[in-house]
This record gives structure tokens, sequence and C-alpha cells, in this order.
């Protein structure tokens, strides 16, 4: 039976959420894909799924602009199955280390990826809440937000974020603990070329990585008592 699903950050066609977006379409699903500023990419495939595609613009740093969207979804759409939470933002200081990042550019990085994800959650939760099934969600995190298995020195916002973005996620198992309507997950999606570039070493694309995913959301979305830090492959992540 086909589903409601909806990416965040889904405006770049080399991105894994563009690619979530294409894999959930071709399964069947209805999708809505949010995006802060036009894609043709997104044109294109409007033009191709009509009705099963829906475009929604939002900015994840405002409160304001993403109760605006809900509000606009919840006028055409009855509710919601899935909530991939992709969006993620970085400084431009990211590949820094201590001494040399700007650290005043640390707090914009989390507030969009893990209280822009927090946001998102708030402002939808009503069409989660009407699906008929076991509403899920998905924040795609990294390996980088594990504080235990931390070792780089740079990337300093990027694993402040994720890490808070599994906090925040844990936070959300506790909120929801007794209701076994919706299920909340933080996952690592893999080492993936989301830039699109052939030189880039990591082994999968974005299309390929989307579909991994896409098969182990829907084998988790019933799992209540397992871990809730895990990567694509299906295994527990310590946080
Ligand atoms: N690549 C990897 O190996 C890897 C590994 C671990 C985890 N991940 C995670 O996988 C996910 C996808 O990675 P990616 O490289 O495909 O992501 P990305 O393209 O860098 O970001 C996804 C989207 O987030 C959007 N975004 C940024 N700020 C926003 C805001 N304020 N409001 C709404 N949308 C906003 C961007 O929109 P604009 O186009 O408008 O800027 C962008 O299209 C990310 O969460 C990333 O952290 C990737």
């Amino acid at each position: 039976m086909s589903q409601n699903v909806m990416v965040t950050g889904a405006g770049k066609a080399v991105g894994l959420g563009f690619n979530l977006v294409l894999r959930y379409l071709e399964a069947g699903d209805n999708v809505v894909a949010s995006i802060r500023k036009p894609c043709p990419e997104l044109d294109e495939l409007k033009k191709q799924y009509g009705d099963r595609l829906t475009v929604l613009t939002m900015d994840i740093s405002s409160t304001e602009s993403v109760q605006a969207a809900a509000d606009e979804l919840s006028g055409k759409l009855s509710h919601l199955d899935l909530l991939i939470n992709n969006a993620v933002s970085v400084s431009p200081d990211c590949g820094k280390g201590f001494f040399e990042a700007n650290l005043d550019y640390i707090a914009r990085t989390v507030d969009i990826t893990a209280v822009g994800a927090m946001r998102v959650i708030k402002a939808f939760y009503p069409l989660l809440k009407k699906s008929e099934g076991i509403a899920l969600i998905m924040n795609i995190s990294s390996e980088a937000g594990s504080i235990s298995r931390c070792y780089r020195t740079n990337m300093i916002d990027y694993g402040m974020a994720k890490a808070a973005l599994n906090m925040a996620t844990m936070n959300l198992v506790n909120t929801f603990k007794d209701d076994r309507t919706i299920n909340i997950f933080c996952v690592h999606p893999g080492w993936i070329r989301t830039d699109g570039r052939a030189d880039n070493p990591a082994p999968l694309s974005s299309y390929e990585a989307a579909e991994i995913l896409r098969e182990l959301f829907e084998k988790k979305r019933g799992d209540f008592d397992g871990h809730r830090f895990i990567t694509n492959l299906d295994e527990d992540y310590p946080f």
C-alpha cells in the first residue's frame, strides 16, 4: 500500500534528499519534497509524477516558515506516514580545527541541523498522528555525531549539530514512549557521494544510498525497543 512520505532538504539533485524523493516515487509512494529554493530537477519530477509529488518551500531555521508550510500541507494531504529529516547546513569553517575556526558559526549549524529537525517534527506532528499505521520519523544523523567515537579535530560545528540531533531524537523517544503509533530513530546514512563528484572516494552514490535507506526504514518502523542510533546497514551505533 502506498504511503505519504516527506523529505526535508530535497532541493539538490545530487544530494541524498532528492534521491530519497526519487526512490519513494519510484516505489509508488506519495512524496512531499521540502526545499528552500527552487530546484529545476524537482520540477522535472513533478511533470513525470504529477499529484504524487508535492513540493513544499520552507526554511527550517524559522519556526514561522515551518509552521506555514505545515498549514499549507494540511490543506493538501490528509496525513504523513514517514518524515525524513535530511536537511543540514555547515559553516564555511567546517574543515578547520579549534584554533582556526570562527566559533561564532557553530550556533547556526546547530540551529538548522538539530533545532530545525525538531521544528519540523513539532509542526508536522498533527499530520503524523493522522497516519493509520505507525508514523515513522527518521533523523538523518552521522557517525560524526557520535560523542563516544569522536576522533576528529575538525568538523566541530557539524559534529556538535549531529550530536544535538541525536540528543533531540532520544528526548523524543522519551516523549513518545507510551505511544506505539509513532516511532523515531537517528541514522548514519553511510558514506555517500552527495556532491555528485566521480572522484569522491565514498562508496555509495546518493541514488544507491537512498534505496538502502528506504528498505531499512520499512524494516525499522515497528521496532520500538532496539537501539535508537543505527547505521544504513542496520547496525547499532554508539551515541
Ligand atoms: N555525504 C555523506 O557521506 C554523509 C555522511 C553522513 C551523514 N550525511 C547526512 O546526509 C544528509 C544529506 O547530505 P547532503 O550532502 O545530501 O546534504 P546537503 O545537500 O548539504 O543538504 C541538504 C539540503 O539541506 C538544505 N538546507 C540547508 N539549510 C536549510 C534551511 N535553513 N532550511 C531548509 N533546508 C535547508 C539545503 O538546501 P539549499 O540547497 O537551499 O541550501 C540542501 O539542499 C545530511 O543530513 C548529511 O549530514 C551525509
